[in-house]
């Protein structure tokens, strides 16, 4: 199983190029699944969570042609509308295929995504909504079952609380149902907004999204298209959360700087400097020790709950003490323990972690638990005195384009060991 071994120490100097988004590109891939065309994507980042999501369109019968940099999926004929056991279990995403699925062949069967290390993370509400379309749904044998015969039928969507991928599920079976849909409390993260973007392009009439209501108008049928997956956000805020730790000179750049506005303004109160250098580029310096600055993390604009781990990784070295808030996920502090180890000074009640800054982290050998808990924890290695080694990194491969590759580059000492 691959590692990470880090020496810590080095700064961050020179520019880091951020890939397309996973969170976008997933839905994206998904959305393939409503036409018959070809449908030619670009930026789709090269991470084992995408690879996952094209076995799961290939099982489906779409076919898939890869170029560099772009992927053209054609969804032909869907003989098998299905997702099975052993691809979902490596990605909760994977009921992302449910409601193009039904949309387009009239059932789906999906297996039910269990717990994880973040949370239970159910798709009730996925499920739900798709009933309110008029889905006939069953679960059994660990199966979703989805049935729509005669298609679905628009309607009012209220979401009892708000669901990123939940509200992705339900635009794309929306677009393809008789009538209007609206959907009230809706994600307004910037990759529903994307996937709108693709929508729209494909045929759809949706309006709205980026807001909490969305508005559909369902169309017979959708076409090809085009499209160009947005920046990930995370990995961005991931990278400026490394420049400010390492007391480098970083530039962030091909990404979108209003998507980090929560994370940047947080940074600043901690006492980084960051500004945007150039369109599309960020920059960030920090000289000395920096504050603790508390955050609570919440739906977009709020503080992504997929920076957490990392902005927590920080606030062990700040002056002061920090109150971290997670209130999307139950479960996601396991990279405290981890970090504990590397000599942090963090207490954990029920949804807050208390973090009281400590002058240094010293290496360690350390196991990653999830995608943004092995981030947090690469970046405490990449401050820390001496050597750490991240154990099962697959965890970061599954979100993270050559996180290694990309640090190096840039001088921090890090190498994939096996
Ligand atoms: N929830 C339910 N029932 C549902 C759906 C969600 O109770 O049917 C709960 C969840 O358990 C959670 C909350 O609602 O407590 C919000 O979950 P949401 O559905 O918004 O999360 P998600 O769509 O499963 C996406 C991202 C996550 C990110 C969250 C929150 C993708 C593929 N995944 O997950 O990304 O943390 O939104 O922003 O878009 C990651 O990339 O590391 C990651 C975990």
């Amino acid at each position: 199983m691959d590692k990470f071994r880090i020496q810590g120490g080095r700064p961050l100097e020179g520019e880091i190029a951020i890939s397309g988004a996973k969170n976008s590109a997933l839905p994206a891939l998904a959305a393939c699944l409503l036409t018959s065309d070809p449908v030619k994507l670009t930026r789709i980042p090269p991470v084992r969570d995408i690879r996952t999501m094209e076995q799961l369109l290939e099982h489906a019968g779409a076919s898939i042609a890869r170029d560099a940099g772009s992927m053209t999926v054609q969804a032909g004929k869907l003989d098998r509308p299905e997702a099975p056991y052993e691809l979902v279990k490596t990605m909760r995403a994977s009921s992302l295929v449910l409601g193009p699925l039904v949309a387009r062949t009239g059932r789906a069967r999906v297996s039910m995504p269990g717990g994880c290390a973040i949370g239970a993370r159910p798709i009730n509400l996925h499920v739900s909504a798709l009933e309110q379309l008029g889905a006939t749904i069953r679960q059994s044998h660990g199966y979703v079952e989805a049935e729509a015969p005669d298609g679905l039928k628009g309607t009012l969507v209220q979401f009892d609380r708000i669901t990123v991928t939940g509200t992705e599920d339900v635009l794309m079976a929306a677009v393809l149902a008789q009538g209007e849909t609206v959907i009230h409390n809706a994600a307004r993260e910037p990759e529903v907004q994307d996937l709108a973007v693709l929508l729209n392009k494909m045929g759809a009439r949706i309006e709205g999204a980026g807001s909490s209501t969305i508005r559909v108008h369902g169309v017979g049928r959708l076409h090809g298209a085009e499209h160009t997956i947005i920046a990930d956000r995370i990995e961005a805020g991931t990278f400026l959360i490394a420049g400010a730790m390492t007391h480098g000179d970083l530039v962030i750049a091909d990404c979108v700087p209003e998507h980090l506005d929560a994370l940047v303004s947080k940074l600043k109160q901690a006492g980084a400097e960051v500004r945007q250098v150039r369109p599309g580029a960020l920059g960030v310096r920090s000289k000395g020790r920096w504050r603790a600055a508390d955050i609570t993390t919440e739906e977009y604009p709020g503080f992504a709950t997929d920076l957490q781990a990392q902005y927590l990784a920080m606030m062990t070295l700040a002056e002061g003490i920090s109150f971290v808030t997670e209130t999307i996920f139950e479960n996601r502090f396991m990279h405290t323990q981890e970090l504990a180890r590397m000599g942090a000074n963090i207490r954990v009640e029920g949804r807050q972690a208390i973090v009281a800054g400590v002058r240094e982290l010293t290496g360690a050998q350390v196991l990653a638990s999830d995608l943004r808990a092995s981030a947090s924890l690469v970046l405490a290695g990449l401050v820390a005195q001496g050597e750490t080694i991240v154990d099962r990194v697959y965890h970061i491969d599954r979100g993270y384009e050559k996180i290694e590759e990309k640090l190096a580059r840039v001088g921090a000492r890090i190498e994939r060991v096996s």
